[in-house]
């Protein structure tokens, strides 16, 4: 009896991932799932567990719908435990965003000084939840999506006993669009990601096992690459990508290109008041109108002006392929364990993995990584690291090296600022500190 619990289910996505469930029912046969929120959750749990029901429903497939807030009823015996919480709600975000564009530095949900300030606030609720998962579900699998999703998954390999995979939307898009560039299916076309979450590089494109990177890269002259909906498609510099011979990620323009996205994101706060966590509030506000409405018994085409887009697509290949010991190739975040040798072990990474009962199994990168990519990796997973131990232990120095190390910050003085900021903002959640 497969049982599969989804903390933060009240969240917008939840249609997704059941539509996933449904879609793929035959092969990952959830017999019970438990929809589980917390009490400011509610509301929203019960419109998006109405919605579940009348899709579950109109499918005919056997899934039992359980909605609730007894988180460890939900957890108990689960075989797959899948987080997609947001500690502080969009607010918090809101805040995330706004604080560091206060201090003159990029304000990103996930990168920088905003992931930073994430991290704090959901490190220790995830691994309370990995407490309740070594009681109640010892050996079931923690499919973490909430971000930010490396650092989470880090925190939880460090400092739990739990398997855990970390996932993100952003490799699976790539490879839908890179299989559309080719106008070939994607189970013919092998792409090798490198990197850390939003942070990671193609370095290898290839299909029926001919190598096309290079090919690939020229074809980007002009090309905005991969897009994601929540980041300005802002063009790559041709001679550049073709120097580093790899595809950045979406993400990596805001290293790239920080002073053109920080002037974007100023300007339309100054003009518009406005960051992308204010948009996503009418986003969302606009789904949960349609998500009441009785005759709606599927996911609705405005969730996609989210930037998970496909993430169920992701999460229900991951958990079919544990399940059903496929052995299939994904990109998720793991451990490290050697494979990116300038890393240390115990760090998450993402790469390309091997999906099998016991869980993904990172595979050794085709080429060494040149230097350029090497040490953007370093000094991001050194911040990565800190940021952990300030989220685990509430360990202020850690917290400031880990500010004036990234390089979105890079400044003891403006670190101290802002970090500061982000401490007495976010007091409430941070428990720790
Ligand atoms: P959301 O604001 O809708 O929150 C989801 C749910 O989490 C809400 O119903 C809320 O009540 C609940 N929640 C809040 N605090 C909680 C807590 N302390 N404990 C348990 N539940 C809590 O958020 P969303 O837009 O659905 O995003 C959810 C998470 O997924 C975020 O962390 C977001 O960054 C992440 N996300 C990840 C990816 C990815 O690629 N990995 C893509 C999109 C979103
Ligand atoms: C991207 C990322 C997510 C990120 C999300 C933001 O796809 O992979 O990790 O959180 O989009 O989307 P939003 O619509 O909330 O801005
Ligand atoms: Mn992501």
């Amino acid at each position: 009896q497969l049982k599969l619990a989804v903390i933060g289910g009240g969240s917008s996505y939840t249609p997704e991932l059941i539509d996933g469930l449904i879609r793929y029912y035959d092969e990952f046969p959830v017999a019970e799932l438990y929809l589980v929120d917390i009490e400011a959750g509610e509301e929203k749990l019960r419109i998006v567990g109405e919605l579940a029901r009348r899709m579950i429903e109109k499918s005919g497939k056997p899934i039992r719908l359980h909605v609730t807030l007894d988180r460890r009823e939900a957890i108990r015996d689960a075989d797959f435990v899948s987080t997609q919480i947001r500690v502080g709600g969009l607010d918090a975000r809101s805040r995330d965003e706004k604080i560091p564009l206060a201090h003159g530095l990029i304000g990103q949900e996930t990168t920088g000084a905003g992931g930073f300030a994430k991290a704090l606030r959901t490190i220790p609720v995830i691994l309370e939840i990995c407490r309740e998962m070594e009681e109640l579900a010892p050996n079931a699998f923690l499919i973490n999506f909430t971000n930010p999703a490396g650092l989470v998954t880090e925190a939880v390999s460090k400092y739990s006993k739990i398997r855990s995979v970390g996932l993100c939307n952003l490799p699976i898009n790539t490879k839908m669009q890179i299989a559309e560039l080719y106008g070939v299916p994607e189970w013919e076309l092998f792409i090798e990601m490198v990197g850390i979450n939003h942070l990671n590089w193609t370095t290898r494109v290839a299909i029926d096992g001919r190598d096309l990177t290079s090919d690939f890269l020229s074809k980007l002259a002009g090309f905005k690459g991969v897009s994601m909906a929540n980041i300005p498609d802002l063009e790559w510099d041709a001679e550049f990508i073709d120097s580093v011979g790899a595809l950045p990620c979406s993400y990596h323009r805001y290293y790239y290109m920080r002073d053109e996205m920080l002037l974007e994101m100023e300007e339309r706060l100054r003009e518009t008041g406005k960051t992308r966590a204010d948009d996503v509030k009418e986003v969302e506000a606009e789904l949960f109108e349609l998500y009441k409405k009785p005759e709606l018994v599927s996911k609705p085409p405005q969730l996609e002006k989210r930037g998970g887009a496909y993430y169920s697509e992701a999460a229900v290949q991951l958990m079919k392929s544990i399940y059903n010991d496929v052995g299939d190739i994904q990109v998720v975040n793991v451990r490290n364990g050697g494979i990116i040798s300038c890393l240390p072990d115990d760090v998450a990474i993402e790469v390309n993995c091997v999906i099998k009962s016991d869980g993904p199994h990172p595979i050794a990168l085709s080429k060494q990584l040149p230097p350029h990519i090497r040490g953007l990796l370093q000094i991001v997973k050194a911040y990565e690291e800190l940021t952990v131990e300030a989220a685990v232990h509430g360990d202020y120095k850690a917290a400031l090296q880990a500010l004036t190390l990234h390089p979105l910050v890079g400044d003891v003085p403006r670190a101290k600022d802002v970090l500061s900021d982000i401490l007495e903002k976010n007091a409430d959640y941070l428990p720790q500190f």
